[in-house]
Formats: structure tokens, sequence, C-alpha cells
């Protein structure tokens, strides 16, 4: 039996395949009948996709239910669990590859990233902002190093440029959003048409630039900048990270950390600035505290490992901004159909055709 919050016995549960086009089929599954100690079992009333939903399918032939990003109703805690309660409203990271993912009635997440959100914020905006959001917070306060928000005694302590490329990315966006909230300045923006969110986060000591006006009068551009306002240029993020994008970046740095985030590629290019460290960002390592084999460009292992804890402070910081108003979703759009429409959200994405706005689902709809 189910009560208002509480699970039913069975969900619908959708399977994601790699074929061409992408193609999903919908199962009746059981709906987990315990939890782990420090787990969480939500009733899904939005998902959102996320590129990697059928970019890790399609590379390595697998079909599961990927989706990562969601926001609804706390229906089971596990009996450590302290931040959350049945019935909360709440949107969650869940664990890439593990069973019970967002694309399901019902679907699981470690507590520590599971942060509660605000009445006025809808299922659909908060199912925007988990996976992307840890994303950007682990590049910016761990990998690059800079003060979070957080932690500071004075927001000064950051008042370092950041040059962002692919700015009008769900990831560009959420890196320039915290990167304010942190006290960096000023933000360098690269995108292109899909420029009208990514305005109403800058401002005017900040620099907008059109990638396509091609790499080589961006650079120029991005150079002439550094010099006129006699900046140092020691922080940089390519959220593109294909065909060689990182290169280019990398030649409009003084030095210092490029983040880039597609774990297919080497990043060991003749051409990237000799005094550039490149460092790849994988998100999974929030929940496994490690980078898996094979993956490009990591850092220690022991800042891997402190990605746990870290994602943990990050989700309950976030939790509150959120709720205080001060930190919103990604722009979206609703894919009809509910979990029918996660194939056609998937090939959107895969024609590139989700610019600026990420895909969202609406799974449950009773409240
Ligand atoms: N490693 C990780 O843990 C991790 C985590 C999250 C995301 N990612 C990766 O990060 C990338 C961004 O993810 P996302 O969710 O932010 O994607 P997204 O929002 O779907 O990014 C789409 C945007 O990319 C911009 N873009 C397209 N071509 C470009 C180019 N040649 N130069 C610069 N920008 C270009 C477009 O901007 P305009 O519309 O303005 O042209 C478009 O709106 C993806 O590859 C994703 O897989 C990795």
């Amino acid at each position: 039996m189910s009560s208002r919050f509480g699970p039913a016995e069975v969900m619908q549960s959708v399977t994601v395949h790699p074929t061409q086009p992408i193609s999903t089929t919908i199962t009746t599954l059981a709906v987990p009948a315990s939890l782990e100690a420090y787990e969480v079992l939500i009733k899904v009333y939005a998902a959102a996709s996320n590129p990697k939903d059928w970019i890790h399918l399609v590379s390595r032939g697998l079909s599961l239910n990927s989706g990562d990003d969601l926001a609804g109703i706390v229906a089971v805690v596990g009996s450590e669990v302290t931040n959350v309660h049945i019935g909360d409203r709440v949107a969650a990271f869940h664990p890439i590859g593990q069973p019970y993912g967002a694309y399901a009635e019902y679907a699981s997440a470690p507590a520590h990233t599971v942060f509660k959100i605000a009445d006025s914020m809808s299922f659909e905006e908060a199912s925007t902002i988990p996976l992307v959001s840890l994303t950007a917070a682990i590049t910016l306060f761990s990998r690059q190093e800079l003060v979070a928000p957080w932690d500071q005694q004075t927001a000064a302590q950051n008042s370092k440029p950041l040059l962002v490329y692919a700015a009008t990315s769900a990831l560009g966006t959420f890196i320039i959003k915290l990167a304010k909230l942190a006290g960096s300045g000023p933000i360098i923006a690269i995108g292109g048409g899909s420029s009208a969110y990514l305005n109403t986060l800058l401002d005017k000591q900040d620099v907008f630039l059109d990638y396509r006006s091609g790499m080589d009068k961006v650079k120029q551009d991005v150079r002439q900048i550094v010099e006129d306002r006699k900046l140092e240029l020691f922080h940089a993020v390519d959220a593109f990270s294909e065909k060689g994008s990182w290169v280019d970046v990398s030649q409009m740095m003084d030095g210092g950390i490029l983040s880039v985030f597609s774990g297919a590629k080497r990043y060991d290019d003749a051409g990237i600035a000799g005094d550039v460290q490149v460092l790849y960002t994988y998100v999974g390592t929030g929940h496994d505290g490690a980078y898996k084999p094979g993956m490009p460009k990591q850092p220690s292992a022991e800042d891997a490992r402190g990605d746990i804890n870290f994602a943990g402070g990050f989700f309950n910081w976030l939790g509150t901004v959120v709720r205080q108003g001060t930190f919103s979703g990604h722009p979206f759009e609703v894919i009809p159909g509910g979990l029918d429409g996660v194939a056609e959200g998937l090939n959107k994405l895969k024609n590139g055709q989700a610019r600026g706005k990420k895909l969202v689902y609406q799974i449950s709809t009773d409240s």
C-alpha cells in the first residue's frame, strides 16, 4: 500500500538504448523495498537530461536508466539520514550508472547529494540544478582552488579574472553564477546565440565575446582585454571541450589551470600553452571519491577523495541559497509525455536542438 508520499510497490522506469536515433523502453520494476542507511528514495516529479545521458551509453554500448537529475518529494529515508525527511520537497543528484535513476517514478540518491528546495520553486526548475551545479562547484572550488562562498572571510579573496568558454551552456552559466557568488571577476564569457540568459548574470566589469566570430578573433580580443585592463588570466574553464577548443583556450591564458569536461579526450596536444595545467573535472567524484581508470588529466587521488565531503557541504549550502531565492535554476523546456518523452529529449540534445536550455520531463503530477 502506498501512503501520500510513501512508495507504491511497483513503478514505471525508462531504459535508454544506444541506438540511432536514441530509443527507450518503459518497464515495470519493483520499488526498492529497503534502503542503505544514508540513502533517500524520492517520488520523482521532474527529471532533467544531461548530454552524458546519451553520450556514455553510445560510447559503451550500454542500455540503462541514465537520468541523474531529479526533483520530487522524499518518500523514504534510510536509518541514518538527518538532512531531509519524508514529505520534503527536494532536488537530487543520482549516482551515475547506478540503479534507480531519475527517468522513473521513484529514484534513489545518497543523502549528501539531496537538498531541500523552496515551496516557491517548481520541481521542473529544481531538476535543472544538481549535476551541473556540482560540476561547476568542484571545478571552481576544488580543481581551480578558488575560495568557496561558504568558506569565505571576504569575497575579495577571489577577485581574480575568470575566462569561461561555452559560457551559454548550462555548465558555463552555473560556473558564472557560482563564481559571482564567490566574488570572482571580471568574467570573460565566450558564448554564442543563447546569450539572453547569460547576459542577466553578467555585470559592467564583465565581457561577452561571440565564438561565432572565429577562434582567432576571440583569442585576439581576449589578449587585448587582458592587456588593456592589466589582468593576469590564470583561471579558465572550457565547458565545450570539443574539436580541440582547449588548445585555443589555453593560448588565451597567462598560465594557471584550465578545466575541461570531456572524459573522451587526452588533452596532450602540442599546441597547449606550456605554462597551463589542464585538469579534467568528473562530477561522479561527488559520489565515488575517485576517477574511473583511464580518465584524463586527473588531480591527486586525495583531491578526488575529498569530493564526497565537498559535495555534502556544497549541497547543504546550495539548499540554503536556493531557499533564500539567491540561486536559481537554468532556463528549461518541458518535453511532453512524461517518461514517454525521454527519447525525444535525448535525441534533441544529441542533435544540438537544446541550445541555451535544459530539457525537462514531468513524471508525477499529483501533489
Ligand atoms: N565531466 C563532467 O563531469 C561533466 C559534467 C557536466 C557536463 N559535462 C560536459 O560539459 C559539456 C557542457 O554540458 P552542458 O550540460 O552545459 O551542455 P549544454 O547546455 O547542452 O551546452 C549547449 C551549449 O553549448 C554551446 N556551444 C555549442 N557549440 C559551441 C562552440 N563551438 N563553442 C562554444 N560553445 C558552443 C551552445 O551555445 P550557443 O547556443 O550560445 O551557441 C549551446 O547552447 C558537455 O559536453 C557535457 O557532457 C561534463
